[in-house]
């Protein structure tokens, strides 16, 4: 089924998740798609893919930690083609907890998708017809609890799951949707630095699939695969003591 959002900004598309739903709206029959990252040739071989389908993809090198710049490239993209759908996808996950990396895990991770999202609804909520408005917030199962293994990484996915879930709520009745995506273990170039084991590992053309098909029915939390997410939920209501127990004993991991 052809998706309802016509005009879609994907930030951090130039691999993983965010190049597979370049894809998966491309093929869904979106009309302009704008992605952006920092790597050029990773970015431009992303862009190529309107060659395989009737849509036009516009590429940017931008940083999003560059709020100015990110700010001026979305409403850009809005003269271009009025936008329905702006996914807050780029995102890092850091090896080792040095102080640089934990600043830079939280200005891409929190700030980025800030930077994203807040020019999105800005256009949005002016915006007189907002049949199909979304914006789509890239947090992760990590973001369920803090991990012992990736500090930085699990606070910052918790910080925008939290932000997003409340953001849908506020917005409720005001016809702009929210969904948080919360991914387990996702074929990309941060899972290609794992070295732990990966259970229900995915392909990142499955994960897009099952994003772009909850956004379309505008599931609120996006949470899969439906092991991990249990899982999740069966630690969560254990006593607090023996949750952070088995945390603790989760190996490294985004
Ligand atoms: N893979 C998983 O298992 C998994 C699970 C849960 C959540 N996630 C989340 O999914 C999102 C996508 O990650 P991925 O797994 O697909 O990894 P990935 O292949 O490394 O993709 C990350 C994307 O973010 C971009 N990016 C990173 N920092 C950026 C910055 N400062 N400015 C602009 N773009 C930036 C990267 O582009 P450049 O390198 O070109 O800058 C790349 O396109 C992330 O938010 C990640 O946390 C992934």
């Amino acid at each position: 089924m052809a998706t309802k959002f016509k005009n879609i900004v994907i930030t951090g598309a130039s691999s993983g998740i965010g190049e597979a739903l370049t894809e998966y709206y491309a093929q869904k029959g979106a009309e302009n798609i704008f992605i952006c990252g920092r790597n050029v040739e990773r970015l431009e071989k992303v862009a190529d893919i309107s060659r395989k389908y009737k849509c036009n993809i516009y590429s940017k090198i931008i940083d999003v930690t560059d709020s100015e710049q990110l700010k001026s490239w979305i409403e850009e993209a809005n003269q271009i083609a009025p936008l329905n759908l702006v996914v807050a996808n780029a995102g890092v996950a850091t090896l080792e907890e040095t102080p640089e990396n934990i600043y830079n895990t939280f200005n891409i991770n929190v700030l980025g998708v800030l930077h994203t999202i807040l020019p999105a609804l800005d256009i949005f909520k002016k915006r007189e017809n907002k049949k199909a408005c979304a914006i789509a917030i890239m947090s992760s199962i990590a973001g369920y609890h803090g991990l012992a293994a990736c500090p930085s990484y699990s606070a910052s996915k918790a910080c925008v799951k939290a932000y997003g879930e409340a953001l849908r709520a506020s917005l409720r009745g005001s016809s702009i949707q929210v969904n948080v995506i919360c991914p387990g273990f996702v074929k990309s170039r941060i899972t290609d630095k794992n070295t732990c084991p990966m259970p229900f590992f995915m392909s990142a053309e499955k994960a897009a699939q099952i994003i772009g098909s909850r956004i379309e029915r505008n599931v609120g939390l996006i949470a899969f695969p439906w092991q991990m997410r249990l899982a999740t939920w069966a630690v969560s209501i254990l006593p607090n003591w023996i949750s952070n127990y088995i945390y603790s004993k989760l190996p490294h991991k985004v």
